[in-house]
């Protein structure tokens, strides 16, 4: 790969993607954990604005949701298949939920879109969940069948599989229910509970090794949520201890994998007492992430650093905004990170954007970071600017210089 005056060019078979996830824009979810969580309006400790309702309908729309991303110029698309739908009752697989993903393996082959496809982002069924989680006797086992049975959606065409999306938020997320935390977390995230975590990196193994007794061919890896917890001067020694068990634990369980998914968005500084809130003069996302796309070159220099040679790959990473001019800024300076760290030598293998629509934002439609637009009445699908952009890149795959 060399740079040339036009740019910086990407390698070849680099994946260029944008991501979803299941519960976020198919609608209707309803045999799942998340939809239970909403018809309450939340847990007993976390409150949840907004139901997901139809969301994107994208059980229906996603041929509409495919053409578009390949039209644009995309030529990767990761998506999620869902637990509740295929397995809707314990021991019962619908061989129609079956169908439909192996619909949409097809469907984006035959338009040139590889598809990668996670097994699990963020939602279980709901009767996975009232038997106790993750942590209940046998559940990494149900896991493990769940993903044999998943072998007519993955077995052919599918390169790569990602077994459990950000396993680390998970954990924390279920460490946040038994902590009864209603504030916002403006700094810093609770502690992960330790048995779910526990519990999810033994579900990632037995997934990988049901994954390779499908196809040895697929190559199969997990998505971890990059904080890029930056110390301050003294902090060294307390920014290591924090990080480690909200992200390293989780990059080291990747350890054998054949790579890692990198998703990063923003990052959390680290004084001597922890973590500190964004500066007052940053700039804020609509989740209320500070503006900092330098963030994703920090989180692959230090995935790359704890998981050693495994190839890397960005399946996450954009920006909650109304104002899509700043979309196309902060992926653009991503993506200068991305370049950076190819031209130093990482295995960076492909950026895969979050997200392709706007989307049900695990408890409210309001921060959008689709490069599609969606109407919430019509389902109309609109391709903002940035997505003609990025997909754009897709086609030259070299990225003009700064100021270029
Ligand atoms: C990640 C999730 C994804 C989305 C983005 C904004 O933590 O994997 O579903 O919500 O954040």
């Amino acid at each position: 790969m060399t740079p040339t005056s036009d740019g910086l060019p990407f390698p070849d078979g680099f994946l260029w993607g944008a991501s979803t996830a299941a519960h976020q824009i198919e609608g209707n979810n309803v045999n799942s954990d998340w939809w239970q969580l909403e018809q309450r309006g939340g847990s007993a400790t976390q409150s949840i604005a907004e139901r997901s309702g139809d969301a994107a309908d994208s059980y229906h729309r996603w041929p509409e949701d495919m053409d578009l991303l390949a039209g644009l110029g995309f030529t990767d698309y990761r998506f999620s298949i869902e637990w509740a739908r295929i397995e809707p009752a314990e021991g019962h697989f619908s061989r129609a939920a079956i169908a439909h993903y192996r619909r949409m393996v097809e469907g984006a082959l035959e338009r040139g879109l590889r598809p990668m496809v996670t097994l699990q982002h963020f939602t279980v069924p709901r009767w996975f969940a009232e038997r106790g989680g993750w942590t209940a006797d046998g559940a990494t086992a149900l896991f493990e069948r769940y993903v044999a049975a998943t072998a007519p959606v993955i077995g052919t065409g599918v390169r790569h599989v990602c077994t459990i999306n950000e396993p680390n938020i998970a954990a924390i997320f279920g460490a946040v229910q038994e902590l009864g935390t209603e504030e916002p977390l403006l700094a810093g995230l609770p502690l992960p509970d330790k048995a779910i975590g526990d519990a999810l990196i033994d579900a990632h193994h037995r997934a990988r090794a049901a994954v390779k007794a499908i196809s040895a061919d697929i190559q199969v890896g997990w998505t971890v949520a990059n904080q890029v917890y930056q110390a301050l001067p003294g902090a060294d020694e307390v920014t290591a201890a924090y990080r480690h068990p909200r992200e390293d634990v989780f990059l080291e369980a990747a350890r054998g994998d054949d790579w890692i998914g990198v998703q990063s968005y923003t990052r959390t500084r680290i004084g001597p007492d922890g973590p500190l809130p964004a500066p007052d003069d940053a700039e804020r996302t609509l989740n209320g992430w500070e503006y900092y796309p330098q963030a994703l070159g920090h989180a692959l220099r230090h995935t790359a650093k704890v998981v050693g040679d495994l190839p890397l790959i960005v399946t996450e990473n954009g920006i909650a905004t109304d104002d899509d001019s700043r979309r196309i800024d902060y992926t653009t300076g991503a993506l200068q990170e991305v370049a950076a760290a190819l031209e130093d030598g990482l295995d960076v293998r492909g950026y895969l954007h979050w997200s392709a629509l706007d989307n049900y934002e695990w408890g409210s439609y309001k921060p959008t970071f689709g490069l599609i637009a969606v109407d919430p009445e019509t389902f109309e699908r609109t391709p903002k600017p940035s997505a003609a952009w990025l997909g754009g890149l897709g086609r030259t795959r070299v990225l003009p210089r700064a100021g270029a």
